[in-house]
């Protein structure tokens, strides 16, 4: 039986796509969204996904939203939850309750740069590479157990726009990855370290496509 994948989404839906489009053997059993207008809710329903629109300003609270939230999720059984650029903070009782099976992409070489603008920030520090993670979601904010990363250089006429583009081609290459990966039940989370069932692939991408 194929792993039931429900994605979260607040935009455009390009990392949607690219998982979508890998030939995972997953199942995408839902797609929601906190904002009914989000481009990539538009396309899971003219691709034939369950798209569903919740919108959190009709909620009181973030504990209201997210309850609500969970109980469309579990409707749908995922035995994965895939965060692709969901723009939310989700609540302590949300993340306790899909610990383990949630997962999240963020465009930067975590520990560094959590939270947002971080293609600004890392310009701004001067960094020279620079990247993006996928890793289970914690409670502590984009700091979870990491599951892969890619590493982009970083050039000195690089604008935020250019450099976060170089770093979207490798999220659709990386997420693509730790869903497989998932699904095949080969990662192995002890102790905050996430490692492969057998290690003859590599959870660190050094593109040579730049
Ligand atoms: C991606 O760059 C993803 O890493 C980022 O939002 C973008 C969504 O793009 N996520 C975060 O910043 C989460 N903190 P997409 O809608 O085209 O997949």
């Amino acid at each position: 039986m194929s792993c039931r994948v429900v994605v979260l989404l607040s935009g455009r839906g390009s990392n949607l796509r690219a998982i979508a489009e890998a030939g995972l053997p997953v199942e995408i059993v839902a797609v929601i969204s906190n904002r009914p207008l989000a481009a990539g809710l538009a396309w899971a329903r003219e691709h034939g996904l369950p798209a569903v629109a919740l919108d959190s300003a009709e909620f009181a609270d973030r504990e209201a939203f997210d309850a609500k939230l969970a109980e469309e999720i579990e409707r749908h059984q995922p035995d994965l939850v895939v965060l692709a650029g969901y723009m939310r903070i989700l609540s302590p009782a949300f993340i306790g309750r899909f610990e383990g099976r949630l997962l999240n992409i963020h465009p930067s070489l975590l520990p560094a740069f959590p939270g947002l603008k971080t293609h600004e920030r890392a310009l701004a520090e001067g960094v020279k590479i620079h990247g993006c993670t996928v890793h289970f979601v914690t409670a502590r904010l984009d700091h979870g157990p990491i599951v892969i990363q890619a590493a982009v250089p970083v050039r000195a006429d690089d604008t935020p726009d250019t450099l976060a583009a170089r770093v979207l081609r490798q999220e659709h290459r990386i997420y693509p990855q730790a869903v497989r990966w998932f699904a095949e039940g080969r990662l192995v989370n002890k102790c905050g370290q996430v490692n492969l069932k057998d290690d003859s692939a590599s959870q660190s991408v050094f593109p040579t496509e730049n």
